[in-house]
C-alpha cells in the first residue's frame, strides 16, 4: 500500500532537529542559501556532513555548480531569518548581516554555528540530491539553538 506523502511529512515531523540555513555562492561571487534541517554530521575522520537539496528549490542548480558551501546553524533569535531563507522568490540576502568565510562562502551573522565546507561528492536522493561535504572550518557560540518539530519553531526550555 502507497504511503501519502502528508503522512509521511507528519510522521518526520515528530523527529526534532535543530534548523540551519546552507549558503553558497555562485560563478559570480552572488551569494544564495535556503533554510534546511536535512542535515547531520556523517564521518569524523575524514570530517564530512550531509545536506539535502531539494531539486525543485530555485537556489538548485547554485548549489550544484558550486564547490563550496556553509551551513549556518541557527540560533533561538533568528525565526525570522529561517522563514525569510524559506521563502521563494525574494531577495533573501538583502537588508541582512553576513560576512565572507573560508572560500569567500556566505555566513549569516548571529549564527550559532558555522560549518564551512568543499563539496565531496554529490548522489541522488529521490526529488532530493546529497551533498557530501568535507568540513574545511569550523565555529561556534554558546548561543541557544533554534528547534523544529511537528511544523512548528521552538526553543529550548529554559534551566
Ligand atoms: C524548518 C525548515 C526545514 C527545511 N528543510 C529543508 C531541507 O532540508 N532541504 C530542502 O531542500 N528544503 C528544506 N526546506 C524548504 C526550503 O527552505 C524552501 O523550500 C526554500 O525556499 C527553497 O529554496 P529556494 O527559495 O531557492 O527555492 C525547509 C524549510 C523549513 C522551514
Amino acid at each position: 500500500m502507497a504511503i501519502d506523502s502528508r503522512t509521511i511529512r507528519n510522521v518526520m515531523g515528530h523527529f526534532a532537529t535543530g534548523v540551519a540555513v546552507v549558503t553558497t555562492k555562485d560563478k559570480a561571487g552572488l551569494p544564495f542559501g535556503l533554510t534546511v534541517n536535512a542535515f547531520t554530521s556523517l564521518s569524523l575522520n575524514p570530517p564530512l556532513v550531509v545536506v539535502c537539496i531539494d531539486k525543485a528549490a530555485q537556489c538548485y542548480s547554485c548549489f550544484r555548480e558550486s564547490k563550496v558551501f556553509a551551513i549556518n546553524v541557527l540560533s533561538e533569535d533568528q525565526e525570522e531569518l529561517s522563514t525569510r531563507f524559506a521563502t521563494k522568490g525574494i531577495d533573501k540576502f538583502q537588508e541582512i548581516k553576513w560576512h565572507k568565510g573560508e572560500n569567500d562562502v556566505p555566513l549569516l551573522d548571529g549564527a550559532i554555528g558555522y560549518i564551512e565546507c568543499k563539496v565531496a561528492n554529490s548522489y541522488e536522493g529521490g526529488d532530493h540530491t546529497i551533498f557530501l561535504g568535507e568540513i574545511v572550518g569550523v565555529s561556534a557560540t554558546e548561543d541557544r539553538p533554534l528547534l523544529f518539530f511537528k511544523g512548528k519553531y521552538h526553543r529550548l526550555p529554559l534551566p
